[in-house]
Formats: C-alpha cells, structure tokens, sequence
C-alpha cells in the first residue's frame, strides 16, 4: 500500500474521513443560524477569504410556515424546531420547562416572533464595566444601524398607532424591519395607550434608541408589503448565496480538533462533524473555528473538545485542553406568564404594542424598600447560586455581577419588564415578562457523546425577589386591563379567572399560580458569556475564548447580562460587531 492510501485507511479505521471536494478553509462556522449567517455573509464578502459553515437544519426560506408573519407558533412541533427538555426547578414542583430553538438556515430567527426590541443602553453600558472594552450602546448602536434596513411606515400604519425616530434606524443594512400591514385598525391602540398613561406609563416615539422605557408599537423583522418573516437566511445568505467562497455544509459539529499549541494557548486547526449518514468527517480551518450553534450547544461543543471546568470534564472522561470553569454556566433567560382575557367583541388585526415599565412604575411606592431589602441579600443570592453552580464561579464573581445588575434596576432605571399582548382572533393572549432575574441556570454535555442532548437546568424563581418581581408585574398587567378605557374592551378574564386570582390577590396566590404557570421566555443568554476569566467568563472582548489563540463564539450565548429586549435583535448587533472584530484578525 502507498503511504497516501494506508493514511487514509488508518483515518477510515479511527472513524473520521475527511470530506471530499473542498476541505480547507479560511474561516469555518459551527451553526447557520441567527448569528452564524451574518459571520458568513460578512467575512465572505471578501472573495479571496473562504468561509464554510456547517448546520444540521436545511434551507426554509420556501415553507410557508416560515414565511408567514402570523406567528402563532403552528412550526412548534415540526422537524425545525429542536425542543430541548430540562429538569425541574424547585419552584415548578413537578413541572419541567421545554426550550426551544430553531434547527434551519437562520436558525431560531426563522421560527421566532419576529419582534426586534434592543433594550436599554445601561444594560449595554454594563457590558464594558464588567470588563468589556468597546462593548457598550454607542458602538453596538452603530452595529445595529448597519445591519439594518429599516421600512418607513404607511400612512395606515400610522394611524394604527406606528410612531417611530428615523435617527434610531439603518436604512442600507440587510435586514429588513418594519411593521405588519396588518395591524389592528381598531380602537385597541388608542385605549391601551390611554390607560397606560393613567397608569404613568407615557406612549413613546421608538423604544430602539436605547430608551425604551414606555408603550409604543413594537417593530419585526419582516417584510410588510410581501407579508413574508425576514430572518438570517433571507437578509444574510440570500445576498451572498452566489459567492463562490462560502459554502454551507450539511451536518452536526461535534468538536473542535486540535493543531499544535502556540505557546500556551490551544489552536484549533478545525471541526470533526457528524454527516446526515452518521459518518464522523473533518473540515480545515486555515484562521479560525467559530462557534455560532446557539447558547444551548456551544458549550457542548467546547466541553467536547475539552474546553471546560475540569471537575465536569473528568466526569465525562474528557481529556482537559483548556480550563474554563465558566462554560455553560450563567445561562440567563426571561420569566414569562400568560393570561387570556375575553372581549366584548372581537375585532381583526395585531396588536404589537408593548409597555416596558421601570421598578419605578412596578412597585411603586415600595421601589425603595425592595432595592435596599433585596441589596441586603446579594450576597445570600450569589452565594446559594455559586452553590447551584457547584463552585463553578466564585461567589464573589456572581455578587460582582448581581451588583451591577442591581444599579441597572434601582439606580440607573432601566426597563424591568415588558407586557406584550396578541390578538389571538378568539381574544387577548396577555403575556408579561420580567427582564432581569438573580435566578440563573446552566447548560453541559450529559455525556461524552451526547452533542444533540443539552442538560439544562433552569434553576427558574430561585430568589424571593425574582418571586416578588413577577409578581408585581403580573398586577401590574391585571390592573392595565381593569382600567378604563382598556377594560371597555374586555369582557373577562378566562385564564387564570378572577377567581382564582382576584384583583386584590395576596402575595401567596400569586406565588402559587406563578409556580404552576410561570414558562421559560426562550430568550436564552450568557452561558459562554463575555467577561474576564475570574468574573466566569469564557471568552474575551474580542470574542475569542480564553486560552486559545483561534476559537471565536458568537451568538446569544457570549451576551453577558441579559436585556431588556428580545434577544434576537441584540444577537444581531452582537453578530455585527464580532465580523468586524474578526475581519480586523486580533
Ligand atoms: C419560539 C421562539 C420565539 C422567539 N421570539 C423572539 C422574538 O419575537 N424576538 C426576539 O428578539 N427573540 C425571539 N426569540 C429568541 C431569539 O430568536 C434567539 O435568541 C436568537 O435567534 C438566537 O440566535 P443564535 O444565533 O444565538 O442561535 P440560533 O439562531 O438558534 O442558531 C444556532 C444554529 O446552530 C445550529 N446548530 C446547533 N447545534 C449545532 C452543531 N452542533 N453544529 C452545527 N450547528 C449547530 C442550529 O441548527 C441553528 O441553526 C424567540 C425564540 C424562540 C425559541
Ligand atoms: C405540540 O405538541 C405538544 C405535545 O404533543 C402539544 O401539547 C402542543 O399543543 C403542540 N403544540 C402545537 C402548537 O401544535
Ligand atoms: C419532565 O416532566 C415529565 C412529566 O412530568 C416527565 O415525564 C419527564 O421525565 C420530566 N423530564 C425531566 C428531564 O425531568
Ligand atoms: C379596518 O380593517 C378592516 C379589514 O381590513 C376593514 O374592513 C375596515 O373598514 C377597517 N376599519 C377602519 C376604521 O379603517
Ligand atoms: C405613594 O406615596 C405618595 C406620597 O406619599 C402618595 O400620595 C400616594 O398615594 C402613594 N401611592 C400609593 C399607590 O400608595
Ligand atoms: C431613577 O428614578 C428615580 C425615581 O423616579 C429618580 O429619583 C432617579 O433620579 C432616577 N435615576 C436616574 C439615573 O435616572
């Protein structure tokens, strides 16, 4: 046998072949999703500088499930859509959370809700203070812009209540933002806005500009006149399909392999990746690896590839390459409850309209009680979560952390919570959320094989004051929908019923129906999150991981705190900023 076929037929015997056609490249991508299509089309625009990505899910700009801007969820249950379970948390009793995320070019922004809210400029401010240089609002602000391309509304949908700022949007960016056509005509927006007002929340020109704090019109990503969704694949790889150095391939990462080290960190010299067929195959990477599968699977990959907290990676018989006890730690979502409310007649059309309050507007005259009650327990947070966390962050890290996330709260009044409604044809799906919770999870690799399968654990109203927050934002929309002009609309409540849960109801039926329903909001961040090592961070501010010279994350998983928006819109902006970083090869 020649040497070439007696090499080839070793790696045949270890399981691993190499891909044929084209195996090296430039750049290569773990997830062709809401981030990892906008790494793709920017660091391929170069045509000297190839780029592959890998993705398990399958090209859907044509399903009309997609396509749709009426999202009612009905791609729940289909093969798009990965549905991830999780062990229960204390307070759900015996319920356990399902997270969701889509599997397809544009990943979960192809089976979101399509609402872009990029939250408040202190939350990003605090990305800086914690350490990371040049994350902050102005430049991600300047990232958003880019990236987008902003539809200036009709006249109808003016007077269906669409306010807006030109000057907090992009217009010659790739991703498409705008207002459905088909907003309600009714009187729902005139009365909501009215009763918000009472209740001292004022109307808003735009909640984009870093101010969000009010009631205004919620834009999407969509275009309106074609009533089809604008996710990843469509404004990012659609532009950049015929370019001849970006490739996507079909199949799941499984780990990063390694080259030789420089120094002393670890360079990755690519991706061994599971093939439709189940065959393990390799891909080159001539610069980087960068990881873009989602907040659930990157921290996965990276354990897989022996990048991780030691004490998990023994147990998994992994070989350690990189210590990094923040992997797949802080995994931070929203608390999510959903009411139904009956109308006295139904009327036609969406109603995007959400009202983000501030501690302020939520716990009113007890604001400053709450802040120097739930300061005086940080530390007891931190440390019953360094607990959670099996030491994985120090306490003194996560009370570092909590205590910024506290100003953001109480001292810098930023957006808390948002309450968003939906026409649902039958009457209002009225959900509110809570934005900032001290409850966080985590998210590892079960066993060494089990890159499909995250662990996660939610870890969900762990605090009082996470209890407590929930809880006054739920009255707080009870009370919206009681209050005139609003409450002219509303004939009852169906779900929970007043009965059940009254206006006036105590502190402990509340508790008790916020266990029985309270849901993940799927707006997952922070398990490789972007902070310095000792703060149980995982990569660097140039969204390199710690102890490596090549590996990059880049998705919702590396935001460090969470916001005040959706997470999309931000991903976005964070996707933006990182190609740039990427581009400029630091
Ligand atoms: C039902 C639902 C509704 C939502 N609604 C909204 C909303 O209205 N507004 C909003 O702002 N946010 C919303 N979100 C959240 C938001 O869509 C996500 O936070 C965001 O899209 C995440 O982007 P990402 O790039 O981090 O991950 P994703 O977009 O999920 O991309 C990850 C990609 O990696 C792929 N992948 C996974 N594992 C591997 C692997 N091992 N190898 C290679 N590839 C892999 C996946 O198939 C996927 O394509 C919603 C989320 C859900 C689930
Ligand atoms: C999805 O399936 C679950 C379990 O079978 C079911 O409870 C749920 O209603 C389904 N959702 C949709 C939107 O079809
Ligand atoms: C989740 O809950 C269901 C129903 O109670 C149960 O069958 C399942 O085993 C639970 N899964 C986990 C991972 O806890
Ligand atoms: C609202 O829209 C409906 C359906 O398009 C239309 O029939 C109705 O005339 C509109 N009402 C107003 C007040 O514009
Ligand atoms: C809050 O305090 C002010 C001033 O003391 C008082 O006028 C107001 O009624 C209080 N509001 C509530 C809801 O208790
Ligand atoms: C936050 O709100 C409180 C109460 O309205 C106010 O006293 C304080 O000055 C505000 N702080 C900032 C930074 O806006």
């Amino acid at each position: 046998m020649n040497m070439v076929i007696k090499m080839l037929a070793l790696l045949i015997l270890a399981g691993v072949a190499l891909a044929q056609n084209e195996v090296a490249f430039d750049y290569v991508i773990a997830g062709a999703g809401t981030a990892g299509l906008v790494l793709a089309n920017r660091l391929s625009a170069n045509p000297s500088v190839s780029v592959a990505v890998i993705e398990p899910g399958d090209d859907v700009r044509e399903d009309a499930d997609v396509q749709t801007v009426d999202f009612l969820f009905s791609n729940f249950n289909t093969s798009i859509n990965y549905q991830y379970p999780s062990v229960t948390s204390r307070a759900l009793g015996s319920r356990n959370l399902t997270y969701r995320a889509g599997k397809a070019w544009g990943g979960t922004s192809a089976v979101n809700g399509m609402v872009y809210i990029r939250g408040d400029k202190a939350q990003y401010d605090a990305w800086e203070e914690l350490g990371n240089r040049g994350w902050n609002w102005n430049t991600l602000f300047a990232s958003y812009k880019k990236g987008e391309h902003f539809i200036v509304p009709t006249q109808a949908q003016v007077a269906s209540g669409v306010t807006f700022d030109e000057a907090f949007h992009g217009k010659a960016g790739p991703l498409d933002l705008g207002f459905p056509l088909s907003l309600s005509n009714g009187s729902y927006y005139a009365k909501a806005r009215a009763t918000w007002e009472k209740l001292g929340v004022q109307s808003i020109k735009d909640l984009n500009g870093g101010a969000p704090h009010g009631f205004v019109t919620a834009p999407m990503t969509l275009d309106p006149q074609a009533a089809v969704r604008e996710d990843s694949a469509r404004a990012y790889y659609t532009p950049a399909e015929a370019r001849t150095n970006l490739k996507i391939i079909k199949g799941t990462v499984k780990r990063i392999t390694w080259g030789k080290d420089a120094g002393r960190l670890a360079v990755a010299d690519g991706f061994e990746y599971v093939s439709p067929s189940g065959t393990m195959l390799e891909v080159r990477a001539k610069k980087e690896v960068i990881l873009s599968a989602s907040a659930y699977r990157n921290p996965l990959i990276l354990e897989g590839s022996g990048v991780g907290n030691p004490k998990i990676l023994n147990k998994l018989g992994i070989k350690i390459k990189v210590k990094l006890p923040g992997v797949g730690e802080s995994l931070q979502d929203h608390n999510i409850i959903a009411m139904t409310y009956s109308l006295k007649e139904k009327f036609l059309g969406r109603i995007p309209y959400a009202t983000t309050p501030t501690a302020h507007d939520v716990f009113g005259n007890n604001t400053a009680s709450i802040a120097s009650s739930s300061l005086g327990k940080i530390k007891e947070y931190a440390k019953q979560l360094s607990t959670t966390f099996d030491g994985a962050i120090s306490v003194n890290a996560i009370e570092k952390r909590f205590r910024v996330q506290h100003d953001l709260i109480f001292k810098k009044n930023v957006t808390v919570a948002e309450l968003f409604p939906t026409n649902t044809g039958d009457g209002i799906l009225a959900q509110f959320w809570t934005s900032m919770p001290f409850s966080w999870g985590n998210v590892h690799l079960g066993s060494k094989d089990a890159i499909e399968s995250p662990v996660i654990v939610p870890n969900i109203m762990a605090t009082d004051f996470d209890v407590d927050m929930l809880t006054a934002v739920g009255r707080l929309s009870q009370q919206a929908f009681a209050t005139a002009p609003l409450s002219d609309l509303v004939a009852d409540n169906l779900t929970p019923g007043y009965d059940t849960l009254p206006l006036d109801a105590s502190d402990d039926q509340w508790a008790s129906f916020l266990d029985g329903n309270v849901l993940n909001a799927l707006h997952v961040v922070g398990s490789c999150a972007m902070l310095p090592v000792e703060l149980g961070g995982v990569v660097d501010e140039k969204v390199k991981v710690h102890g490596t010279r090549n590996v990059r994350v880049v998705d919702a998983s590396i935001i460090p705190s969470q916001l005040s928006g959706h997470t999309m819109a931000p991903v976005y902006g964070v996707a933006e900023k990182a190609a740039v970083i990427i581009l400029e090869g630091k």
